[in-house]
């Protein structure tokens, strides 16, 4: 199986026209398209490729949650993948692990894939590699939590690490680092026996320039790609390196 390329379109772009004319550009057979919500049925309608991945999902079932999408919603939509716990969410939202970890649980119980979205900020970076680590093992309990008591029919996870000072920024991670993050991220989840298939993407500044760099690393199972998967071009360009095609 090819490796998984994910594009996160964030909150773009700004009108239904673009997001149809966008999709519909990236629309890949393998791919996964990460549009916002208001886009994902129009989209449904004209992909013939591509998945579908909603950005972010409420764990409670329908009810009173004003302004939230609940993860029965996408369900019905037939939405298969959901990001959860965008180092940008856990900013401007205020997400918590508490949060993030109810929605991991409610994904896992209701067969909607998690892409857990996991990263250290430049001052534990700074610190050195082991700190990252600390940090990172420490979002992965959490976002965990008692994943045991679930019934889930879901055989894989999928982690993005995204270093939080790579994002958006042009200085992606080292593909070394990036490799030896995802490696570790693979042994804590396995000496916790979920018994999951374990699939880690990178992110933060992915593009077709340096896309190949991250493929070529066996403990990269693909890239979460925000800026470049607006560009049609760059997008295809990224998707193909890491398939070889
Ligand atoms: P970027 O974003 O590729 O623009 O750095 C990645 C992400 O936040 O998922």
């Amino acid at each position: 199986m090819g490796k998984l390329v994910i594009a996160n379109w964030k909150s773009n772009p700004a009108t239904l026209d673009e997001a149809v004319n966008l999709a519909k550009a990236t629309d890949i057979r393998g791919a996964i398209i990460s549009p916002p919500d208001i886009y994902l049925q129009e989209l449904k309608n004209n992909l013939s490729n591509a998945d579908l991945c909603a950005q972010n999902m409420f764990w409670e079932d329908t009810g009173s949650y004003t302004g939230e999408t609940s993860w029965r919603q996408l369900n019905n939509m037939g939405i298969k993948y959901v990001i959860i716990g965008h180092s940008e969410r856990r900013k401007y939202l205020n997400e918590t692990d508490l949060m993030i970890n109810k929605k991991v649980l409610a994904a896992f119980q209701n067969n909607i894939t998690p892409i857990l979205c996991v990263g250290e900020p430049e001052e534990v970076r700074e610190k050195g590699v082991e700190s990252a680590k600390e940090f990172i093992k420490n979002q992965l309990q959490k976002a965990f939590s008692n994943l045991e008591t679930i019934n889930s029919n879901l055989e894989t996870v999928i982690i993005a690490y995204e270093p939080i000072w790579a994002i958006g920024t042009g200085k992606p991670a080292t593909p070394e680092a990036a490799s030896e993050i995802s490696r570790f991220i693979k042994e804590s989840l396995k000496t916790k026996n979920y018994n999951l298939e374990t699939k880690v993407l990178y992110g933060g500044s992915v593009d077709s320039s340096n896309a190949s760099s991250f493929s070529n690393e066996q403990d990269i199972d693909g890239a979460l790609v925000g800026g470049a998967s607006l560009k049609p071009d760059e997008f295809k360009k990224i998707y193909d390196i890491f398939n070889k095609s």
